[in-house]
C-alpha cells in the first residue's frame, strides 16, 4: 500500500531512491529500506522507521547504479527491521520489494516449505519472493520466472525486482495497485506514485494489470502475463508535484473517499476463502462464536459510528445482546460487565488514548477482545487478543472514510460469520450476504459517479449555519458519520437525531432554508422517517433524501433526492455514507477551508 521505487542508469542509485522515498513519505510508512546491485551482489539496508535513519544507515555506502527501494505499510506482520523491504531469497539473488497483499500466502509457504524453502520474516511478501526464485532457479530468466509465479499469487500486488544476474536491470510487475515506468536520459525508473520520480522525467508509462516491465538505463520493455512483447504509449506528466501526490485529486480527501471500493474489497478478500469467511486469524472459530453472551463495541469518533451500525446488524443477524459505548465513557463507567462477553474494539490508528485504555479495562475483566485495526503493529493491535485488520492502508485525511468504510465490512463479516456459527442463518441466506457484501465496491464506484450532483447542491449551501441528519436504526447510524463529515471539516454545526427524537426537541432549531438530510434506507420505517422530514419541510427545512433506487417515498416532496444503488438494507451503511461524505467535503471545498487538515484536530488521538 505504500512506496515502491526503481531506478537504473548512470547515477548512484542509493541517493536517487532515498529521494525517491522521501517524496512518498506523506503517504505514511513504519519502515523503509534500499536494495543495490554493486555488479556482484545485491546489498540491502533496511529499517523499521523513518528514511532519515535509515539515510544515516547506509551511509553512503551502498555502491551501485541499480537498485529498488521501499517504505512499508505493514499489513502482514509488525512492522520490525525484518520485516521491513527489500525482501530476499536465501542466496540473495533475487530481491524484491512489494505494495499490496498477497492473500494466498500461507499456500504459498507451505509449497515451498516443501521444496525447502525457509521463511524468516512474517511478512507475506517473502512468500512471493521465495516463489520468483523458485521459478528463477528452473527457467534462469527473470521474466519467465515473473511470469511462472504471477499464475501463482493471489491478491494485490506491484513487486519491483533485481536479479543478481542481471545486474543493470529491474524488473516490475502490478496487478490492482499503481506502478509507472519513467524514461529519463540514460536512465529509467519505476515508481507506485508519480510524485517520486517527477524531479528526474516526466516522460511516463503506466502499466495495465499483469503487466511485465524490464529497465535497462536505455531501454523500457514491456511485456504480457504470457511473456510476449507488448507496445505501450508514452505520457507526459502535465501535474505539479503536489497535484501528482494527491494522484490528481485536490485533496487526500477526495482521493480516499475514491479508494474506498479498493479498501473494501481488500478488507473482504483478506478473510474470505473458498467461498466462505475464515477468523481462524481472529481466534473465533465457531466453538468460541457460540459462547458468546454479549459483545461490547467500543470505539471513538468516526470508528464509533462503524460500531454504532454493527450494533443492529449483529443483534439482527446473530441474536447475541451488544452495546455500542463510546471508550470515553466506558472506561470511567461502574457498569457490571459479563465475563463471556466479546469486546470488540475498533480503531483505524489503534493509537487512540481512550480506546485503549478501554480495552484494558475490558481486559482487566477477563472479557476477551478482538480489535477492528488499521495500524498493524500498534499499540491496540499487539495488547488485543486477536485482531481482524481493515486493509485501508494508510490514510492521511483528518477526516476517515475509507477507514471507516472497511471497519464498517469488517463488522459485516463479523455479524455474518457468527450468525452461521449461531446456526441463525441457512446457507443459502449466508451466500447471499456474501453476495451482496462483494457487489458494495462496484457499487460505491457507481455513487461515486455522480459525485458532480453532490458538488452542485453542497454550492447552494456554502453559507449554512445549521444542519440536521435524520435517520433511524441503521440509518441514524449513518446520519451520526454524515454529521461528523460535516461539521469537522466544513466547520458547520450539524446534528444527527435518531429521527423520532426530532420532535422532543431539536425540532425549535428548524428554520427556513436549513439543510436537513434523511437516511432512509430501511424499508419497514420509510412510512416514519418520511413523516418526520415532512414535519421539518412544514417548518421551513430544504429536504436531502438519501435514498435506494426504486423508493418512491417523499419523491414529490424533497428537494433533492439521492438514489443509492439497491442493496441489501444491512449493508446500507456502505453506500448511504458515501454522498454525505462528498457533501461535507464539497461544503468544505466551497466555504474554502482547509479539507485534509482541519482546525483543531488531529488524525490520532492520542491524550485523553
Ligand atoms: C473521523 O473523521 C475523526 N477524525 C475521528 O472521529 C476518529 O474517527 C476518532 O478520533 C477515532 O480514531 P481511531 O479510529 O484512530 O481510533
Ligand atoms: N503486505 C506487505 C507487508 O506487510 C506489503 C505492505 C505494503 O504494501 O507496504 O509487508
Amino acid at each position: 500500500m505504500c512506496g515502491i521505487l526503481g531506478y537504473t542508469g548512470h547515477r548512484e542509485s542509493a541517493e536517487i531512491l532515498l529521494n525517491g522515498l522521501e517524496k512518498l513519505e506523506y503517504r505514511g510508512y513504519d519502515s523503509a529500506g534500499l536494495a543495490v546491485n554493486d555488479g556482484e551482489n545485491i546489498n540491502v539496508i533496511k529499517n523499521k522507521g523513518r528514511i532519515k535513519s535509515l539515510r544515516e544507515k547506509i551511509n553512503n555506502n551502498l555502491p551501485g547504479t541499480c537498485g529498488i527501494g521501499h517504505t512499508r505499510w505493514a499489513t502482514h506482520g509488525e512492522p520490525s527491521d525484518t520485516n521491513a523491504h527489500p525482501l530476499w531469497s536465501d542466496d540473495k539473488s533475487v530481491v524484491a520489494v512489494h505494495n499490496g497483499i498477497v492473500e494466498n500466502y500461507k499456500e504459498l509457504k507451505s509449497f515451498l516449505g516443501e521444496n525447502g524453502y525457509k521463511f524468516y520474516s512474517q511478512t507475506d511478501t517473502e512468500a512471493a519472493v521465495k516463489l520468483l526464485d523458485y521459478f528463477y532457479k528452473r527457467t534462469k530468466s527473470p521474466l519467465n520466472a515473473i511470469t511462472e509465479a504471477i499464475k501463482k499469487i493471489e491478491g494485490s500486488y506491484c513487486f519491483v525486482i533485481l536479479f543478481k544476474d542481471f545486474p543493470d536491470e529491474v524488473w516490475g510487475v502490478r496487478k490492482d495497485l499503481p506502478l509507472i515506468a519513467g524514461q529519463g536520459k540514460d536512465e529509467s525508473f519505476l515508481a507506485s506514485d508519480v510524485s517520486a520520480i517527477l524531479q528526474d522525467t516526466r516522460q511516463v508509462y503506466y502499466l495495465d494489470n499483469f503487466e511485465i516491465v524490464r529497465l535497462k538505463k536505455n531501454d523500457v520493455r514491456f511485456f504480457d502475463e504470457t511473456g510476449h512483447a507488448k507496445y505501450k504509449k508514452l505520457s507526459t506528466v502535465t501535474w505539479d508535484s503536489q497535484a501528482a501526490e494527491r494522484g490528481g485529486f485536490e485533496h487526500f480527501m477526495m482521493k480516499e473517499i475514491h479508494e474506498q471500493a479498493r479498501a473494501v474489497k481488500d478488507t473482504f478478500r483478506s478473510v474470505f476463502k473458498n467461498g466462505e469467511f475464515d477468523l481462524s486469524e481472529c481466534n473465533l472459530d465457531d466453538e468460541s462464536i457460540r459462547k458468546i453472551s454479549q459483545i461490547y463495541v467500543i470505539a471513538c469518533g468516526s470508528a464509533y459510528h462503524a460500531g454504532y451500525a454493527a450494533q443492529y446488524i449483529l443483534e439482527d443477524l446473530t441474536g447475541i445482546p451488544v452495546r455500542i459505548e463510546l471508550a470515553s465513557e466506558f472506561r470511567y463507567r461502574k457498569m457490571p460487565l459479563d465475563k463471556s462477553a466479546l469486546a470488540i474494539i475498533i480503531s483505524q490508528s489503534g493509537e487512540t488514548a481512550d480506546t485503549l485504555a478501554a480495552m484494558r479495562l475490558a481486559k482487566n475483566h477477563g472479557i476477551k477482545t478482538l480489535a477492528i485495526v488499521n495500524v498493524v503493529g500498534s499499540t491496540i493491535a499487539r495488547e488485543a487478543d486477536s485482531v481482524f485488520y481493515t486493509l485501508a492502508g494508510p490514510e492521511i485525511a483528518v477526516a476517515t472514510t475509507k477507514a471507516y468504510s472497511s471497519q464498517l465490512i469488517a463488522c459485516y463479516i463479523l455479524a455474518v460469520q457468527f450468525a452461521r456459527a449461531k446456526n441463525m442463518i441457512d446457507e443459502a441466506k449466508y451466500k447471499y450476504f456474501i453476495d451482496e457484501i462483494q457487489k458494495l465496491p462496484g457499487k460505491i464506484d457507481e455513487i461515486l459517479d455522480e459525485k458532480e450532483r453532490i458538488r452542485e447542491l453542497a454550492e447552494k449551501f456554502v453559507d449554512s449555519q445549521n444542519a440536521f441528519y435524520l435517520g433511524r436504526n441503521i440509518d441514524y447510524a449513518v446520519a451520526m458519520e454524515g454529521s461528523l463529515k460535516m461539521k469537522e471539516i466544513s466547520y458547520v454545526h450539524s446534528e444527527a437525531i435518531a429521527a423520532g427524537e426530532m420532535k422532543h426537541g431539536p425540532i425549535s432549531l428548524i428554520e427556513r432554508g436549513m439543510l436537513v438530510t434523511g437516511i432512509m434506507t430501511q424499508k419497514n420505517l420509510l412510512p416514519k422517517i418520511a413523516s418526520n422530514m415532512l414535519e421539518a419541510k412544514s417548518r421551513g427545512a430544504f429536504l436531502l433524501c438519501i435514498m435506494m433506487r426504486g423508493s418512491e417515498v417523499l419523491k414529490d416532496e424533497a428537494d433533492f433526492v439521492f438514489q443509492i444503488p439497491e442493496t441489501e438494507e444491512l449493508f446500507a451503511a456502505t453506500l448511504a455514507v458515501i454522498p454525505l461524505q462528498l457533501l461535507g467535503y464539497y461544503v468544505a471545498v466551497a466555504r474554502k477551508l482547509d479539507v485534509d487538515k482541519p482546525r483543531n484536530l488531529a488524525k490520532s488521538v492520542t491524550v485523553e
